[in-house]
């Protein structure tokens, strides 16, 4: 995800695209760079850092006038973090230059295409390769840069939000959308284009959303046209009046980032999947485990480690590898893991799961098993970071910026990586059929459009979270897969509302945690039809009759539960495995409608930090 934003008009660019990138921070913040068109040359400056190192440097290096200007800030997906990788990119020529939200999937094919035709390339990211295949466009066909756009954008698989500019023709930039976000804004003889109104805001009420498949040509002194992408039909622009305000922008509306980022998961889990997962042709490609195939497949055994809610996500995948690709894992607390001596050898891989890919604990269990010959895997979502450079190999998943400390879409995107991961290593080894794989891929890709569906109980979720609100303990009961879900809800209820909670396997409860059940006590169980159901069942009747209120999550359309329940909170069916993406939901949501109502600071909560780099 990166903060795309431009401007053509009659005021000074610059310190409206500067300003701008300022608000988008929040979508990325790895580096940043600006390109400005003075009336007779581009000039571009870029950076690794924030907008506030690329000020700095910009304006030592340019000079800042022009009416005309595009700023990106960057959370890189193909590339490290450098200033070479930082957008704006130019194109071969010179005159063309690109900013770009989104991952071009087959941008490999593309760059080698290009590359037999004489074309170079500076970084490694794919939109380079973009700007140069429009480019290579406008040569062989002779077209303006509006058409060049389309065409090149037909010969791409992927998401994007690009912004692009041609010095040859200074009165225009054309923009273009597909599964990231476009706003244009229009003023009095100017125009804004930005993935988001923020750097709009205070200069015009008036925007125009893209819908995906569209592009437009925003011209001086005209009205913007919006063509499809596809067949280059001409659509009618809808023009919003905009009644947000900034902060409301940023956050897309919702009243914290981490309401946003739950509501933000379909699409995180899609543009995780995305370009790996190729079900029609039975595939998927993820290079990490590509270019190591024998290694990891054939080792003895993996080591996940890992700290808190990417430690859940551990969990799920012990289960998820050993299911699928019938290999023995261990699931380490990476603080208990460093300074107990493991007894680690060259036949093992050790899995390092980290959201921000700092954790200083997660560092340094990966640093140790690495000495004693362990080969090292990073699923991180940051890229470039500590964690994702130590690692010998990995996978990103690409969920974009969480920033809210209690992590949530980190969560299912880090599941969907390590299952895709499993069932390549399945399908490698042959411990899973075509058919069955056939299968997952299938389910995969209807998950987003479940979560939406999950979403839905979000007024359902807000009324029991009023009921409970006072409660001052919790317990979360799960079992098999959505035993680590039950450990997740509960450190979210704890986090963000300092209520205490446990999870607990359920068959456990009898084994203890029973004795603190009385008609106070909240039950969150996890009930979902594929998973032990009637055992779950019967650890239900066992909490009823003890007089514990049940809040149940179950899958769509049980009536078994329903009847002991106090209250049901319905998921739509998926195979067992994937269960966790959909159940995690209801209780990232039930523990934010918890803090909300009892004002907490839900995305700071106290005593945390989003990423803990002290051991
Ligand atoms: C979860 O909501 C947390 N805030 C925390 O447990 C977090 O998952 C943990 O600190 C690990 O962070 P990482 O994924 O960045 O390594
Ligand atoms: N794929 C581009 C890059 O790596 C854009 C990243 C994004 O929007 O997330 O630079």
């Amino acid at each position: 995800m990166c903060g795309i934003v431009g401007y053509i008009g009659h005021r000074e660019a610059y310190p409206i695209v500067l300003k701008g990138l300022q608000r988008l921070e929040y979508r990325g913040y790895d580096s940043a760079g600006i390109a400005l068109y003075d009336g007779k040359d581009l000039k571009m400056s870029k950076t690794k850092g924030k907008v506030a190192d690329l000020k700095k440097r910009l304006e030592n290096e340019i000079s800042t006038n022009g009416t005309v200007g595009i700023g990106h800030t960057r959370w890189a997906t193909h590339g490290e973090p450098n200033d070479v990788n930082s957008h704006p990119h130019y194109s071969n020529s010179g005159d063309l230059v690109i900013i770009h939200n989104g991952i071009i999937e087959n941008y490999d094919a593309l760059k080698k295409e290009l590359k037999k035709r004489g074309y170079t390339f500076k970084s490694e990211t794919d939109t380079e390769v973009l700007v140069n295949l429009i480019e290579d466009v406008i040569k062989k066909e002779d077209v303006k840069l509006g058409k060049a756009v389309q065409i090149a954008l037909n010969q791409t698989v992927g998401a994007y939000a690009i912004a692009v500019f041609n010095k040859k023709k200074p009165d225009e930039i054309v923009v273009a959308r597909l599964g990231s976000p476009l706003a244009i804004g229009v003023g009095e003889d100017e125009f804004f284009v930005a993935s988001d109104a923020s750097p709009f805001i205070e200069f015009t009420n008036n925007a125009i959303y893209l819908e995906d498949g569209e592009m437009a040509v925003v011209r001086r002194h005209k009205e913007v046209k919006i063509r499809k992408i596809k067949d280059d039909s001409l659509v009618d622009p809808y023009m919003h009046e905009l009644q947000l305000n900034l902060e409301q922008i940023e956050k897309g509306g919702y009243e914290h980032f981490m309401l946003k980022e739950i509501h933000e998961q379909p699409n995180a889990i899609s543009d995780t999947y995305r370009g790996r997962m190729l079900v029609e042709k039975g595939l998927i490609r993820m290079a990490g485990v590509d270019d190591n195939m024998e290694r990891i497949a054939n080792a003895k055994r993996f080591i996940i480690v890992a700290c808190g809610t990417s430690w859940h996500a551990g969990l799920v995948a012990e289960y998820i590898f050993e299911d699928i690709a019938r290999i023995p894992v261990e699931v380490e607390y990476a603080s208990e893991f460093r300074y107990r001596n493991p007894v680690i050898s060259e036949n093992d891989v050790v899995i390092a799961i980290s959201q921000s890919g700092e954790t200083a604990d997660t560092m340094a269990a990966i640093k140790l098993a690495k000495e004693k010959g362990a080969f090292a895997f990073g699923v991180c979502n940051v890229v470039g970071s500590s964690i994702s450079r130590e690692t010998n190999a990995g996978a990103y998943t690409h969920a974009g910026p969480e920033i809210g400390v209690a992590s949530t879409k980190a969560f299912t995107t880090q599941i969907t990586v390590l299952t895709l991961m499993a069932l390549k290593l399945g399908k490698f080894k042959g411990t899973i059929s075509n058919s069955d794989f056939q299968f997952y891929l299938q389910e995969m890709e209807r998950i987003p459009g479940k979560i939406k569906k999950a979403l839905e109980s979000d007024e359902l979720i807000q009324k029991i979270a009023f009921t409970y609100k006072d409660a001052p303990n919790c317990l979360y009961l799960g079992r098999g897969y959505n035993f680590p879900v039950a450990l997740e809800g509960a450190l979210k209820l704890k986090e963000i509302s300092y209520i205490h909670a446990e999870g607990y396997p359920a068959a456990e409860m009898k084994h203890g945690p029973i004795a603190l059940i009385d008609e106070q006590m909240p039950v969150v169980v996890i009930a979902t039809k594929k998973g032990h159901y009637e055992k779950v069942v019967s650890n239900i009747q066992e909490i009823k009759s003890r007089k514990g209120k049940i809040i149940a999550v179950v899958t769509e359309g049980d009536e078994e539960v329903r009847e002991l329940a106090d209250h049901v909170i319905e998921v739509p069916e998926t195979i067992e495995s994937l269960t966790p993406l959909l159940t995690t939901i209801p209780l990232q949501l039930l523990s934010y409608h918890i803090a909300v109502l009892l004002g907490k600071n839900v995305d700071q909560p106290r005593n945390l930090a989003k990423s803990v780099t002290v051991e």
